[in-house]
């Protein structure tokens, strides 16, 4: 799926949370969005979603207007920095629950469900997992849980809202490194916010720094590192 983000404005009452932004991201392509505490990285993520509607611009998926469409139908995984597990269900449970709650006619069998749990947890490397509850894991390897059950549906469009936030540095570039290859084995469209440009360069193919709620520059790392558009993207690098 290709993302067309056009001329996309949002409020909160009087207060513009996003002032016009504009990107087009490619089939297959991982995206950063970057930018300060504040700067409408959350809002854009979530009206991509559904979950939250635009004042005013259109979303465009593929050449299709889905702007006006519900998220449930956007055929979309998210995965958030708290991204409460449930924490009754193991980890197989938890991964196969989007599966589980669809309807009867559209929902696979049993037996197809429990082999795309097993393949699941090979892709995000938890194979012997299935049977541990969310208590008996480290924070990784939730989020790990928590991306296996964003997949588990088969999105096109994978959006994180710094998923990695409250993770240490050390599990935090394994998880970035585990993601990067996710992304490119099972050839989603993927968005990932973050605060952190170390993070963002490390990971995207293209980075849109965010400043109050405009782009100030969409590029390759290696060319806003090269040649940064403003002063503010100068200033965020440091
Ligand atoms: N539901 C809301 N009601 C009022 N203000 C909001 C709401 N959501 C976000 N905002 C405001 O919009 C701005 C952008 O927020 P957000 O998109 O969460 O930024 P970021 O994710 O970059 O930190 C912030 O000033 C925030 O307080
Ligand atoms: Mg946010």
């Amino acid at each position: 799926m290709s993302i067309r983000i056009e001329n996309i404005a949002k409020s909160f009452s009087a207060f513009r949370a996003l002032g016009g932004v504009t990107l087009h991201i490619g089939e297959g392509e991982f995206v950063a969005l970057l930018g300060p505490s504040g700067s409408g990285k959350t809002t854009l993520l979530r009206i991509i979603a559904g979950l939250e509607f635009p004042d005013d611009g259109r979303i465009i998926f593929s050449g299709k207007d889905v702007t006006d469409t519900p998220a449930a139908q956007r055929g979309i995984g998210f995965v958030f920095q708290h991204y409460a597990l449930f924490g009754h269900m193991n980890v197989a449970r938890n991964i196969a629950f989007g599966l589980d709650i669809m309807k009867r006619r559209e929902r696979p069998s049993k037996e197809a469900i429990a082999s795309r749990v097993e393949e699941l947890l090979r892709l995000v490397r938890l194979k012997d997992y299935g049977s541990r509850y969310p208590s008996q894991l480290s924070g990784g390897q939730r989020q790990r849980v928590a991306l296996a059950r964003a997949l588990a549906r088969n999105p096109r469009i994978l959006l994180l809202d710094e998923p990695f936030g409250a993770l240490d540095a050390k599990v935090r570039r394994e998880l970035r490194d585990a993601l990067r290859i996710i992304h490119n084995e099972v050839g989603l469209t993927s968005i990932f916010v973050t605060h952190d440009h170390e993070e963002a360069f490390a990971l995207a193919d293209r980075v849109a720094i965010l400043n109050s709620g405009k782009v100030e520059q969409f590029a390759a790392p290696t060319v806003t590192i090269a040649t940064p558009k403003s002063d503010f993207v100068r200033s965020f690098l440091e």
